[in-house]
C-alpha cells in the first residue's frame, strides 16, 4: 500500500479507485496547499499528486525522502523541477492526448469568439445597447480563407491545424522541427521561421511549453512585427508572452484582438487587458470538460498502477528513471 498525497479533490472515479488499494490523503478546501502544507504532505509520501498551480521545486522534492512518483494533472510540467526530479529517481507522469481535442476547441472558441467580436456583442445586448439591425454594428473579421500561424505543432497544435482546415484556412507553422512531409500535406501546412509567421499570419496561436527559451517568446519587438490587424490567442502559457508588451501592442497595433485562457501570474491578469474590449479572457480552462477532466485523472491514475507495476507508462515525462 502506497501513502499518496494529492494536492486537491480530482473530478471522476480516479481517486475512489486508488483510495480502493492505497492510503490516499487529499489537501482539504479549494485553494492550492501553501508550501510548508506542501513540504508536510510529500514528508511521508511515496506519492505526489499535483496540479499546474503547485510549483515542485527542489525543496519540495528534497522534502520527501521516500518520493517515487510525482502525477501531474496537466499535460505541461513547466511548474515542476524535472531535472531534479530525474537526479532524485523520482519518475513524473503528466496527461497528453486525452486533453488534445478539448484545448484545441478552446483555442479554436477564442479564435471565432475575437474575430467575430463576441465578447463585445454580449456585452452590448446585455447592457441594453441593441437598438435594432444595423448593416455595420460590430462588424469583425472573416475566418474562412484566412491565415493561421501555430506556434508549436505537438498534439493541440495539429489538432488545431485540423479545425482550421475544416475552415478553409491557410496553415503557416512553426516548431523545434518540421512534422513528417506526410502531415504537412494532409493539413496543408507550411513549416516557417517565426519571424515569416507573424508577418504573415492574421491569426496566430500558440501551442508551444513553456520553457526558458519560450518564456516571452512574444516579446515587444516580435508583438510589433505581426501583422497589422491580425489576432494573438494563447492557450499554452502565460508567461510564454510579454502581458505589457501585448497591451502595447493591441492599444497601439498592430494587433486586432487577442483571445487568452493563460496570464503570466495566474489568477492576477493585468489590469489594462480587464479594461480593452478587443480582448476575450477565460480562466485557464482549456481542458476544463467534463469528459477530459475526468480521462486526465483516469491517465495519471492509469499510468501509477503501471508504474507501481514496474513497467513503463506512455505518459512518463522522464523515461530516463525507468529500468
Ligand atoms: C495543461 O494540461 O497543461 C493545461 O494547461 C491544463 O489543462
Amino acid at each position: 500500500m502506497a501513502k499518496i498525497f494529492v494536492t486537491r479533490e480530482l473530478p471522476g472515479k480516479a481517486l475512489a479507485q486508488l483510495r480502493q488499494h492505497h492510503d490516499v490523503l487529499v489537501h482539504p478546501g479549494e485553494t492550492s496547499p501553501t508550501t510548508d502544507e506542501l513540504k508536510a504532505g510529500v514528508k511521508d509520501a511515496d506519492i505526489l499528486i499535483c496540479l499546474l498551480t503547485d510549483s515542485i521545486d527542489q525543496n519540495i522534492i528534497s522534502a520527501g525522502s521516500k518520493l517515487k512518483i510525482i502525477g501531474n494533472y496537466a499535460v505541461g510540467t513547466n511548474n515542476i523541477d524535472v531535472d531534479w526530479a530525474t537526479v532524485n529517481d523520482i519518475a513524473v507522469l503528466n496527461t497528453p492526448g486525452v486533453l488534445t481535442d478539448a484545448s484545441a476547441d478552446m483555442a479554436f472558441a477564442l479564435l471565432l469568439a475575437t474575430a467575430r467580436r463576441l465578447g463585445e456583442a454580449d456585452r452590448f445586448v446585455r447592457d441594453g445597447k441593441w437598438s435594432g439591425w444595423d448593416p455595420t454594428l460590430l462588424l469583425g473579421t472573416q475566418v474562412t480563407g484566412k491565415t493561421l500561424g501555430i506556434v508549436g505543432m505537438g498534439r493541440i497544435g495539429i489538432a488545431m491545424a485540423q479545425r482550421a482546415k475544416g475552415f478553409g484556412m491557410r496553415i503557416l507553422y512553426t516548431n523545434r522541427q518540421p512534422v513528417p512531409a506526410g502531415l504537412e500535406r494532409d493539413l496543408g501546412a507550411t513549416f516557417v521561421e517565426l519571424s515569416g509567421l507573424i508577418e504573415k499570419s492574421d491569426f496566430v496561436s500558440l501551442h508551444c511549453p513553456l520553457t526558458p527559451t519560450t518564456r516571452h517568446l512574444f516579446n515587444a519587438k516580435v508583438l510589433s512585427a505581426m501583422k497589422p490587424g491580425s489576432i494573438l490567442i494563447n492557450t499554452a502559457r502565460g508567461p510564454v508572452v510579454d502581458e505589457a508588451a501585448l497591451v502595447e501592442a493591441l492599444e497601439n497595433g498592430p494587433l486586432r484582438a487577442a483571445g487568452l485562457d493563460v496570464f503570466e501570474d495566474e489568477p492576477n491578469v493585468h489590469p489594462k487587458l480587464k479594461t480593452l474590449p478587443n480582448v476575450l479572457l477565460a480562466p485557464h480552462v482549456g481542458s476544463a470538460t467534463v469528459e477530459t477532466r475526468s480521462e486526465m485523472a483516469d491517465l495519471l491514475v492509469r499510468g501509477i498502477q503501471t508504474l507501481l507495476r514496474d513497467e513503463q507508462p506512455n505518459n512518463l515525462v522522464n523515461p530516463e528513471v525507468f529500468g
